[in-house]
Parts: C-alpha cells; structure tokens; sequence
C-alpha cells in the first residue's frame, strides 16, 4: 500500500516485549536479565549466564552444580546421530553439518520435539550436545574418535577438550569462557529473530534451533569474523594495514567487524575480547594478531568513523586457541544456543509474530552478587 513506511530490514521496528536481554545502543552497554556484559564476564561463567537467561536469575551454587551435571550427563551423541552424520560428505561446511544434526536429532528425540513443546529439557539437550557435536565433525575430518572427555569439566572446557588433545590451559579455558559469554544472547538478532519466528508459529524447539543456526551462518551475522582473519592473512604486518584497508574501502568493500545495527559507539563484547586478545597473546608470545587489528582500527576509525563490533577480535583469540576457522562460527552457535532456546521458551509463554527490536521491560542497574552470597 502506497501510504505504509516499508522498513527496509524491520530496522527500529520493535516488535515484543522481553525480559532476556537489553542492548543500549547509544550507552555501548549489554544487559543480560538486568546484570552488565562487563560483571558477567568478569564475574561469572557459561554456565551460569546460561542459568539466568533460562531462569531469570542468576542460580545458587546448588543450583549451578545441578546445571553443570544435567548438561554433563546430556552430551552423548546417540548412534544414530552417527549414522546420519557419516553419510554427510567428507568437506560438508561445519554450519551445515550443525544444521542437519539439530534437525535429525528433533527425529531421534521426539519428546522434546513436539509442537509447543516448552520444557527447559529440550535447552539443556541443545546447549549439551553442540560441543560435542562439534568435537565430532573435527575428529572425523581428522580421522580421530572423540574421546572420552571427564563431566566435570566447564563447558568452555569441554569445547576446548572436543577440539583437541590438548591439555587444557586455564586462560585458554578463562579467555573460550568469556567469548561463549558474551556471545549467549543479543536481543533480536537475526538468528534469535528466525528462531522466534518458528516457534510462533507454535513449531518446536529444535525446528526453532534448526533455523536460527540456519541464520547465523550467513557472513553478516555469524561469519565475519572468519573473514576478519582474511583480512589479517592479507595485511600480513601492521605496518601494511592501511595500505590495505584503505583500498578494500576504495572499491566500497565492508571492512568485517565494523559497524552494527544497534550500537553507535564500541560494541562493549569488542572492548572485552580486545582485552582478551592482548592477554591471550602476550601469554602465547603472539601479538601479531593484536597488533594488526588496532592499526585496522584506526584507519578504519579514522577513514569511516565506524566502532569495532563483537567479531573483530573473536577470531583471533579462537586463533590462539588453536580453534580452526572454519569453527568459528559454530563456536558462536554452541553459545548463542543458551539465547535462543531462552528467547523460544519466552516466544511460548506469549505468542506473537515479531522483530528487530525489543521494548525492554527488565531492570538494568542489579549489582552482580557473588555465588556464594545468593539466597
Ligand atoms: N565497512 C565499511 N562500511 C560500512 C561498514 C563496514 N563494516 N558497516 C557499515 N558501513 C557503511 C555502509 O557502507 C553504509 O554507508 P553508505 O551510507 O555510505 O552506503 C553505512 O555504513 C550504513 O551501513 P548499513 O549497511 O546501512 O548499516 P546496517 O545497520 O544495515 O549494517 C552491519 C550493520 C553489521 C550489517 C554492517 O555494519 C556490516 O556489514 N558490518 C560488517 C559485517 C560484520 O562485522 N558483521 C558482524 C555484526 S556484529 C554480530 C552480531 O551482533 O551478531
């Protein structure tokens, strides 16, 4: 109709009310259920902000302890996941074999796949076994089995165990933990979007979950920071960083990274990882990635006045973890997991069709309790 405002990519359009997760664009801040990104990310672990996105608050060690041994005893891969998987051909993209396991699992798992179905069993399930999903694709393209990995272990461990045969570094641990951290939630991303979209439509939770990882794989949400470490293969050296940046911005190429839909200023999850990076590198005695991307910054700040955003330091610290690149982007799924089951639950308790932004109803100034204070 000639008189409707068309939207284009429902920008500024608020299309619910939520209580998971605040973005305050203009302020740089992220507010999980009314708790900072900063407190949770010094603070807390996965696993807990897994437990407040779910619950709404953050649990009691009890409660956190009970977590970590659901989520433990939910990891094994039932065989005849294996099967399907196997048959998928060798060089599958690790998006696309995450996206086939969810959806045959719903096949495998039909009590936590039925229409509407709203219990918190069906998030503990995904959350528990994308890791070890994971964990299958890299062995198997490496010919390794995936081995028997201790449940008591954190789930940034676990990740990290799934991986590689490496014995796990605690910073390395410290630094996986922060990044699933924060990226747990964002609000009505697109991936969030598309997963509230099948569930209002009184789907199940894994069709919901089948299509956000669907989402995320595309360049502009999950994949960019993929294509920042290209960048960084081609700069080579700081000292050819605006060389390069400037002639990628001459043919009017994005720089990945850069920019967001919501934040004008720094997103807060870049100013974290940054931190990361430089503490990661200077442990591994490799700073060259650090040192490339802050010369990246400044042009591009200076070139276009645009902010990093949560995937310009991402890849490099997964670099340094020795995470290969093409995981990054289900290391974001194995996180993000925790959001979107969180935001289906939600969709399920008030259904309404939806988008981008949400009028945020939570508090957003709680000081964050230590575990062992909480009642
Ligand atoms: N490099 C160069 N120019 C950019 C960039 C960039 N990264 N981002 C925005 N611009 C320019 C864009 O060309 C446009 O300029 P003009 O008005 O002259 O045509 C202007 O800024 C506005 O861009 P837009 O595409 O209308 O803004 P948007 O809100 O639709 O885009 C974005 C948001 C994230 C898609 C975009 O900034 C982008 O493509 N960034 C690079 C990809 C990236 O880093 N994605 C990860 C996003 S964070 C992940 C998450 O939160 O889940």
């Amino acid at each position: 109709m000639a008189d409707l405002t068309v939207q284009r990519g429902l920008e500024d359009v608020v299309a619910l009310e939520s209580s998971l997760t605040f973005i305050d664009g203009k302020g740089g801040r992220l507010i999980y259920r009314g708790y900072d990104i900063r407190d949770l990310a010094a603070h807390s672990t996965f696993e807990e902000v897994a437990y407040l996105l779910w619950y709404g608050r953050l649990p009691t060690r009890a409660q956190l302890d009970e977590l970590r041994h659901r989520l433990a005893a939910l990891r094994a891969l039932p065989p005849g996941l294996l099967q399907i998987l196997d048959e998928l051909p060798p060089d599958s993209s690790p998006m696309d074999v995450l996206r086939t396991a969810v959806s045959a699992l719903a096949l495998l798992e039909p009590a936590e796949s039925q229409p509407g179905a709203s219990s918190i069993g069906g998030a503990l399930r995904l959350t528990a076994v994308l890791p070890s999903i994971l964990g299958y694709i890299q062995r198997r393209r490496s010919s390794k089995l995936l081995p028997s990995i201790p449940p008591e272990l954190s789930h940034a461990a676990y990740v990290l165990a799934a991986l590689s045969d490496r014995p796990i570094d605690p910073l390395d641990e410290g630094a996986l933990d922060v990044a699933l951290i924060l990226h747990a939630d964002h609000e009505l991303n697109a991936s969030t979007f598309a997963a509230r979209v099948t569930a209002s439509t009184l789907s199940d939770l894994y069709s919901a979950i089948t299509s956000a990882v669907g989402t995320l794989k595309g360049p502009l949400h999950g994949g960019a920071n993929e294509r920042v470490m290209e960048l960084l293969d081609e700069i080579r050296t700081p000292d050819r960083a605006e060389e390069v940046v400037k002639a990628r911005l001459a043919r009017h190429e994005r720089i990945m990274g850069f920019g967001h839909r919501v934040y004008k200023v720094e997103d807060p999850r870049a100013t974290i990882l940054r931190d990361w990076a430089h503490r990661v590198g200077t442990a591994k005695g490799d700073l060259s990635y650090f040192e490339r991307l802050r010369k990246v910054e400044e042009v591009v700040h200076r070139e276009k006045g645009l902010y990093p955003n949560v995937d310009l330091y991402s890849g490099a610290v997964y670099t340094l973890l020795g995470i290969p690149k093409d995981l990054f982007t289900p290391i974001f799924a194995v996180s993000r997991v925790a959001g979107w089951t969180a935001h289906v639950l939600e969709e399920y308790q008030d259904l309404r069709l939806i988008r981008p932004m949400a009028n945020y109803v939570g508090p957003t100034d709680l000081s964050y309790v230590p575990i062992d204070a909480r009642a």
